[in-house]
């Protein structure tokens, strides 16, 4: 067998054996009771927004595309959830201290107003998360709105 044959055929093994190491997978229905939605006012269209360019990577359910059942490209997306969901959980947002959520607030309005959220990796596949400046506008002042809505007193706790 030439070189480059048994090259390729080591990498084809390589492919078909990772195919079954497969990352958890972000669905868990049940475990929305502290979401935001059930917390504070959040708007319908907000709901919409949020629900089509950020839940994937900031809730507890993913919406999964069919590559995802591709390795590695399932590792890749799990690790951008996992690392998503650290940093902010729509989903959990109820059980974070006022500080933390008036921080997080904060960051919606920053990421979103330059641009970085949702990320651009993401956008490119998934267009219609792909935010119009008048939803973007929609967003940010929501977010602003549910900032001041946080009370002081809680925030000094
Ligand atoms: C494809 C996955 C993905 C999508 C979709 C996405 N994000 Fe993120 N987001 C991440 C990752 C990964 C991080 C952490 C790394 C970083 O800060 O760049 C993050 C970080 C953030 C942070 C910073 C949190 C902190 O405390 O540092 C905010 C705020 C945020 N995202 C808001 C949003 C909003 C709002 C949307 C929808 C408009 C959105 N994201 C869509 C993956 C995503």
């Amino acid at each position: 067998m030439r070189t480059t044959s048994k090259i390729l055929l080591g990498l084809l093994i390589v492919l078909i054996a990772i195919q079954f190491i497969k990352p958890t997978r972000n669905i868990n229905p049940q475990t929305q009771q502290g979401s935001i939605i059930n917390y504070m006012s959040v708007p319908e269209n907000v709901q919409g927004i949020l629900k089509k360019a950020c839940y994937d990577c900031h809730s507890n359910n993913t919406k999964y595309p069919w590559y995802a059942n591709i390795q590695p490209v399932a590792w890749y997306l799990a690790h951008h959830v996992n690392e998503g969901k650290e940093k902010l959980n729509f989903d959990e947002f109820a059980s974070y201290k006022a500080k933390k959520q008036d921080h997080k607030l904060e960051e919606v309005v920053e990421t979103v107003e330059k641009g970085e959220m949702p990320v651009s990796s993401y956008t490119f596949i998934h267009k219609e998360a792909k935010l119009s400046e008048q939803e973007k506008t929609l967003l940010i002042g929501w977010a602003k709105k549910a900032r001041a809505s946080l009370s002081v007193a809680a925030l000094n706790h």
